[in-house]
């Protein structure tokens, strides 16, 4: 059943607290819509006992310029992420969970304190922590290495990986598979290379994007499209960023590549005995390779490159695929090297 409760409407959602008893008649109460997401309705709920909420509700379509459907079931899928990332993420780095809606399919976690920032705002002013970088690493690392020892209790509950197939390979590595012929065979082999291995807990949206710093600790956000699967994913995603913002921003090029393979090199000394991660530095690579290209070609292209940058970035892109550089390092100054040479 759906209501056709409006979470960005104040009146309305005040009004749903009251009803359903998790705020008192009595209690004023503040909402806020929060930005910054695509895919949710976002509102901050400030209590006047201070244990203030953020209340996410799915859109069924995402607000994005492409028609672009999913859905709102999803909601329930980052509720699950959110009960288990406590348990297995270092402590304090994701927001507990308050209560679940499936009437309205709607979530409620608890809010991160201000003053906090996104950390995809640091970035792009040229702000890299390398204490940040550790933090980002560490917190991916525990994921995926806890999350593949508790394999048992995680898989039937992450499991179904539809959300991650139609809101991740389909629109990044399928469409772009369609749009860049010359990249067709790598992006159809990385779709059966990833739906091939089924080893641990995937974020799915591992960005800079999704984390909050508050007091210099990176808080994590956003798990709709966790699921149990392929890790590389969640390294080629994020490192990215990194490569991505190191070709926007050139007087800050060395600082991010060298943050790039600070990530890398944390991540992998944490996972290097895992029986899963043998031939992680290919798979990284091809990874990284496939996303850098999705994300200037694909149904969700990063907003602060042009399309100058957006060119440059996918012919780099497409000479490297022809013969990927051996380990992460190898791919961010070769990737630089290549951008250098076309700018
Ligand atoms: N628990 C929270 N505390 C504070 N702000 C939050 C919280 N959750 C979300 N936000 C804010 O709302 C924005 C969108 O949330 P996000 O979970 O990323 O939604 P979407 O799925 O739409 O991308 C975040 O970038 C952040 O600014
Ligand atoms: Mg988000």
């Amino acid at each position: 059943m759906d209501t056709g409760l409006d979470i960005e409407n104040s009146a309305q959602l005040i009004a749903y607290l009251v009803e359903t008893g998790w705020i008192d008649t009595a209690e004023s109460a503040s909402t806020t819509v929060l930005h910054g997401g695509v895919s949710n309705k976002t509102v901050l709920v400030e209590r006047a006992n201070g244990d203030d909420w953020v209340l996410k509700q799915a859109l069924p379509k995402l607000r994005v310029q492409v028609d672009w459907f999913s859905p709102v079931e999803r909601v329930h899928r980052e509720a699950l992420g959110l009960r288990w990332l406590e348990r297995i993420a270092p402590p304090g780095t994701t927001t507990p969970l308050v209560f679940e809606d499936f009437d309205h399919h709607l979530i409620a976690m608890a809010a991160v304190p201000q003053p906090h920032e996104n950390w995809k705002q640091q970035l792009l002013r040229g702000e890299v922590e390398p204490d940040h970088v550790e933090q980002f690493a560490t917190l991916l690392g525990t994921i995926h290495r806890e999350g593949a020892r508790r394999r048992g209790e995680l898989e039937p509950v992450f499991g179904d990986r539809g959300f991650f197939e139609s809101l991740r390979l389909e629109p990044y590595f399928g469409f772009t598979a369609s749009e860049v012929p010359e990249a067709r065979r790598f992006l159809l082999d990385l779709i059966d290379e990833t739906r091939a291995h089924i080893e641990t807990l995937v974020h799915g949206d591992y960005s800079p994007k999704n984390i909050l710093v508050h007091d210099d600790r990176l808080i994590l956000l956003d798990h709709e499209v966790i699921h149990f699967g392929d890790p590389t994913f969640d390294l080629g995603f994020s490192m990215t960023h990194f490569l991505s913002k190191a070709h926007h921003l050139p007087e800050r090029r060395e600082q991010f590549v060298i943050a790039n393979n600070a990530y890398w090199t944390r991540y992998r000394s944490m996972v290097a005995d895992e029986p899963w991660a043998d031939d992680l530095d290919a798979r990284a690579v091809r990874k990284t390779l496939g996303v850098m290209l999705a994300r200037v070609r694909g149904r969700s292209p990063l907003e602060y490159l042009d399309e100058t940058e957006r060119s440059r970035q996918a012919d780099a892109i497409v000479t490297l695929m022809a013969d990927p550089p051996g380990s992460i390092p190898e791919l961010a100054s070769a990737f630089i090297q290549h951008i250098s040479g076309l700018e």
